[in-house]
């Protein structure tokens, strides 16, 4: 059985979620792909535990659930003080995920793919500022960057630009690509008012406990920027035109609604152009997403209009995009 090496940077929900797959379908990958992926290092805020034979994925679960933190596991695991940098730079793996949030990260990034090392990531501003370099590096050192779990969660849609429709020309993307705004924006609807339907989203978990990302149009300008960069050619979050859900009023989610419409928070990307802003979008549009669904409609010049439609969020989806980076990235190093 081939193996493959992982270093796993963050252990917070998603970080877990991942583990959390690895561990229980571990028998069916190596089966249908012969090979073993071996999680050699974990890190969270409080360090870094790190084990060349393999971490036992069930134990690191259970010492972060119980304890809240890694740096709680003394017996058995040595703990270490490295940064990720570090990490990245001493640890035997072939495959560095990045399941965090810092916004630098771009720069571990880019020393794991000088190191040869392949990186998957869920982290997004990397993408959306350093875009060019990184898969500039990658490209020279013949190691993978990969991104799926960035936009869309696991759904599909990084993959479908970067390896499908290569003989289209990608006319335009329209796209919901916040879960957070599409359920505020739906309560809102049902008669709360956005302090109401904020709360509620952060009560059941749905927003983060810093939402202004998701509300200010922050999080999908990033995945806007990102679909751009795919579609057509790099660019930056800085050269994109964002507005938030924040000024959505009352009165205009009821006009839209008696004309049979809805708002919605729609990413428009065209070659050099894109915009986040709530629009007003008929009922009848696959845009008009509830709960946690994402969809965009990607319009080319060989296929005409095509749907992507599905989770947008949400922990084991969003697994689904980075291990499924994992695994093909594992593939390619073995
Ligand atoms: N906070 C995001 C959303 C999920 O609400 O869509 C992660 O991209």
């Amino acid at each position: 059985m081939k193996e493959v090496r992982v270093s796993l940077v963050g252990f917070g929900n998603v970080g877990r979620a991942t583990a959390s797959v690895l561990l229980k379908k571990s028998r069916f990958f190596e089966d249908r792909y012969g090979v073993k992926i071996n999680v050699v290092s974990i890190s969270d805020t409080s360090g870094t535990v790190w084990l060349p034979e393999g971490i036992d994925l069930m134990e690191a679960l259970l010492v972060k659930e119980t304890f809240g933190k890694l740096s709680a596991w003394t017996n058995d695991y040595e703990v270490y003080e490295l940064t990720p940098g570090d990490v990245v730079r001493e640890v035997d793996a072939e495959v560095v995920v990045d399941v965090t949030n810092d916004k630098e990260a771009w720069k571990w990034h880019l020393a794991a793919l000088k190191e040869g090392k392949s990186v998957v990531t869920s982290n997004k501003p990397p993408l959306a500022y350093h875009y060019r370099e990184l898969i500039g590096e990658a490209e020279k050192r013949g190691v993978l960057y990969l991104f799926e779990a960035t936009v869309m969660a696991g759904t599909p849609i990084v993959g479908l630009l970067r390896e499908n429709l290569l003989g289209d020309d990608v006319q335009s993307i329209e796209a919901v690509l916040n879960a957070t705004t599409t359920f505020i924006l739906t309560q809102m609807e049902r008669g709360l008012s956005f302090e109401e339907a904020l709360a509620k989203a952060q009560k059941l978990g749905i927003a983060e406990r810093d939402p202004s990302g998701d509300v200010l149009g922050i999080d999908a300008g990033y995945k806007a920027t990102i679909l751009h960069c795919l579609a057509f050619h790099p660019i930056t979050y800085d050269e994109i035109r964002v507005r938030g859900i924040a000024e959505v009023t009352e009165g205009e989610i009821e006009r839209a609604k008696t004309k049979g419409k809805t708002i919605r928070l729609v990413a428009r990307v065209e070659k050099g152009r894109v915009a986040v802003e709530p629009a007003e979008i008929p009922r009848e549009s696959p845009l008009a997403v509830e709960s946690h669904e994402n969809a965009a409609v990607i319009r080319t010049d060989l296929l005409g209009e095509l749907v992507i439609k599905g989770a947008g969020a949400g922990l084991k989806e969003t697994a689904s995009g980075v291990v499924s980076d994992i695994i093909k990235a594992g593939l390619r190093a073995v």
